[in-house]
């Protein structure tokens, strides 16, 4: 289960902007004891959003047992549970058992080629 617990303080690197695929996404697990915090981030050019992985469907983590996020296409984020799509720029669900619900956002900036926790 995703909640603060776990979750990486404000400045903590993430990773280089050139480790995401462009476009693509990667996760991020935190452990504090025995609970684990998830989220990812999706890149699209100089721009990474990040959202807890969490769907607000049954509360599944969204990314598949490789680690992607997103469609073929690149254009969706896609629960990799039961197949809800939202969009990238704000977590929308557009199709799917949720839509109409949104992704938990999980605040990220780039500064000098490094995503880091907001
Ligand atoms: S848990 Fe994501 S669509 Fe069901």
């Amino acid at each position: 289960m995703t909640d603060e617990i776990g979750r990486p303080a404000p400045g903590t690197p993430l990773c280089r902007l050139e480790e995401i695929a462009d476009p693509g996404a990667k996760g991020f697990d935190y452990r504090e004891g025995d609970r684990l915090w998830s989220g990812f981030v999706v890149r699209n050019g100089e721009c990474v959003r990040g959202y807890l992985d969490q769907c607000p469907h049954a509360g599944s983590p969204l990314g598949d047992m490789i680690g992607r996020y997103l469609t073929r296409a690149g254009d969706l984020i896609i629960c990799s549970a039961h197949g809800a799509l939202f969009r990238i720029e704000d977590g929308a669900c557009i199709a799917g058992p949720c839509a109409g619900d949104r992704l938990q956002p999980w605040p990220v900036t780039v500064e000098g080629g490094m995503v880091t926790a907001g």
